[in-house]
């Protein structure tokens, strides 16, 4: 009789046992699959709290489908614009998923445009390593453009015109070589254009109109050779017009 009982609890323990380890079968399948289908990506850390600080210091509030706190790569605050030139959302932004394994995102554009963003350009933005394209146009901020600006060197275009911004340009812009579009004006600056700027060889627009600037178009201007558009007009600039200009690629000045 106690052997009997002894082999049905064995016999139980033994199912118990099979069906644990297809039950643990199952679940590592549904894992894999899961993988297989959409890898989990995640945005750097560090890119979301510095946007989140950006967000909160230009009074900006983001809808909740955005994800702000945890994964803004992961919510509605991207979508690219239909024809793909721009970001599709305002404010917004967009992510290059692709790192590691396409598992970590990057925040590679920025949009706050026309959103009455008031208040100094935040300290946060220089955590935003990964951006290709700032638009900060129409805004309502004052107080002067940072160094640390220089130090985004992915950045292709970026927008601050239309602003109240003040005080000198800085002369790291200088180092941001990718540069093909770069807008300051209508704006309160002062001081002259720092001849760091000549070295933005793939310049291809300038727009530093209505900025606030005086002196003399530094000589370095005629390694721009790639430039197209130029607005310039309504600043206190001195001395002639250069005549390397002809060896632009104007379209428009
Ligand atoms: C927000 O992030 C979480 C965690 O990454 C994700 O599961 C969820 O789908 C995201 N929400 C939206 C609206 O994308
Ligand atoms: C990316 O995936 C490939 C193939 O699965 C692997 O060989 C490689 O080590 C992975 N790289 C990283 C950075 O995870
Ligand atoms: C940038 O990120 C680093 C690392 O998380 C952090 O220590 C630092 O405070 C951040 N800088 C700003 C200006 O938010
Ligand atoms: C900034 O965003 C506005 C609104 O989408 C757009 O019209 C403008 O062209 C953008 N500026 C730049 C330099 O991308
Ligand atoms: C622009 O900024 C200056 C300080 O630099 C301030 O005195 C002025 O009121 C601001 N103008 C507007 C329209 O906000
Ligand atoms: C950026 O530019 C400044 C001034 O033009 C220069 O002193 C500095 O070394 C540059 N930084 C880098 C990382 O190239
Ligand atoms: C720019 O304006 C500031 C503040 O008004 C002033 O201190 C500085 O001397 C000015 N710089 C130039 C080059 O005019
Ligand atoms: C340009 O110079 C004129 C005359 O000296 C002065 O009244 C004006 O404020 C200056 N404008 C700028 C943008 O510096
Ligand atoms: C000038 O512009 C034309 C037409 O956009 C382009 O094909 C050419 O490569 C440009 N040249 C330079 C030096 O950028």
């Amino acid at each position: 009789m106690a052997g009997v009982r002894w082999m049905s609890f064995r016999v139980m323990v033994i199912q118990l046992h099979d069906s644990l380890l297809l039950l643990l079968l199952l679940l590592a399948a549904g894992a894999q699959a899961q993988q297989a289908v959409a890898p989990a990506t995640k945005t750097d850390p560090i890119e979301a709290a510095a946007l989140n600080a950006v967000f909160a210091k230009l009074g900006q509030t983001a809808d909740s489908s955005w994800n702000t706190s945890d994964d803004p790569c992961t919510g509605s605050a991207t979508a690219t614009a239909t024809d793909g030139t721009d970001i599709g959302v305002n404010p917004g932004i967009e992510c290059d998923c692709s790192d590691r394994n396409n598992t970590l995102c990057h925040i590679t554009k920025l949009k706050i445009y026309a959103m009455n963003a008031a208040g100094q350009i935040p300290q946060e933005l220089r955590n935003l390593t990964r951006l290709t394209h700032l638009n900060l146009s129409k805004n309502l901020l004052q107080g002067p453009m940072p160094s640390f600006i220089g130090e985004l060197t992915d950045m292709q275009q970026m927008t601050f015109g239309i602003n109240n911004l003040s005080g000198p340009i800085p002369k790291e812009l200088g180092n941001l070589t990718n540069l093909i579009s770069l807008s300051f004006g209508s704006n309160n600056f002062n001081g002259s254009l720092p001849s760091e700027l000549g070295n933005l060889a793939k310049l291809e627009q300038l727009y530093i109109d209505s900025a606030g600037l005086s002196g003399a178009v530094p000589s370095s201007f005629s390694k721009l050779t790639r430039m197209k558009i130029l607005w310039a007009s309504d600043n206190n600039f001195t001395g002639q017009i250069p005549y390397y200009i002809g060896s632009w690629n104007l379209t428009d000045l």
